[in-house]
């Protein structure tokens, strides 16, 4: 079936489950679903109802569709997405975004759990992404462009919205929230990255590193999208600390800086 075709069928199903019409949509990384939980009058949509949607065995994750209202405006958010590193295809990966687009969203806040390159940051930092860097030498507009959807050489001199990120700085600042500003490097994973790799990724100028965002965050901008990205620093990355890292400190920061971080978001979207 044709990709547009696809898209309107979701659109048709979720619409047929919910007449709010969303502006904003929120992607939630790992350890961030909570946000969702905060919609008011929302409704869930398993992904696994969702025509086209890919289907998600993920273990613990909710991986549901929550469309409802927080500071006035109506948010569709993602509890749960899909990885490159799970085997999806990139078309799978970035498909929710071109149904959010299509349900109406002009914004995107793209969040996840990374880990920390740069030195001077700290594990439960947030992280305002400033640029990225894409090292998986895959990108989601490979193959046949859809003009019907975007261009086909994109400019992506400015994926985070300077606007938008000048936004989040402010409501940061105001609400007395650290938040570094980075360059974010798309890992594939499933592994982390080796040592020798943490430096590689220093040296080529990436703050932080993680395993999402980049690829939706192409296809919000493909869409004409306004987006942000905001990470959760949930670890030092490999080789930084002498020790070995595992999922479970990944969940365990990202659930201690939940608070703050559904603050800087909610006060975020009240402005947007
Ligand atoms: N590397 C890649 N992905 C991650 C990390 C990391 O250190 N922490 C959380 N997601």
């Amino acid at each position: 079936m044709h990709i547009t075709a696809e898209i309107q069928e979701a659109v048709t199903f979720i619409q047929s489950k919910c007449d709010q019409k969303p502006t904003i949509g929120i992607i939630l990384g790992s350890g961030l679903g909570p946000f969702a939980d905060t919609l008011e009058n929302a409704i869930r949509i398993s992904y696994n109802e969702i025509p086209h949607f890919a289907r998600s065995e993920a273990v613990g994750h909710a991986n549901e569709l929550v469309i409802g209202e927080i500071a006035g405006k109506v948010v569709v958010a993602m509890k749960g997405r899909f990885h490159y590193y799970e085997g999806y295809s990139l078309d799978q990966v970035t498909f929710p975004v071109r149904v959010m687009k299509m349900l109406g969203i002009e914004k995107l806040i793209i969040t996840n759990a990374c880990g920390a390159v740069n030195t001077n940051f700290k594990p439960g930092d947030l992280m305002l992404i400033t640029d990225h860097i894409n090292l998986t030498g895959n990108n989601p507009l490979m193959g046949p462009n859809n003009a019907e959807l975007g261009v086909r050489f994109l400019d992506v001199s400015e994926v985070y919205s300077k606007k938008l990120r000048g936004i989040v700085a402010g409501v940061a600042e105001k609400m007395g929230i650290t938040l570094q500003n980075g360059v974010y490097a798309w890992w594939s994973g499933p592994t982390y990255e080796t040592p020798a790799e943490v430096r590689m990724i220093r040296t080529l100028g990436a703050d932080a590193v993680g395993m999402s965002t980049v690829p939706e965050a192409i296809i919000a901008r493909h869409s004409g999208i306004e987006t942000i990205g905001i990470s959760c620093l949930t670890n030092m990355a490999c080789g930084i600390l002498d020790q070995p890292l595992g999922h479970e400190e990944v969940i365990e920061t990202a659930e201690r800086v939940k608070g703050t971080f559904l603050k800087l978001v909610t006060e975020s979207i009240a402005q947007f």
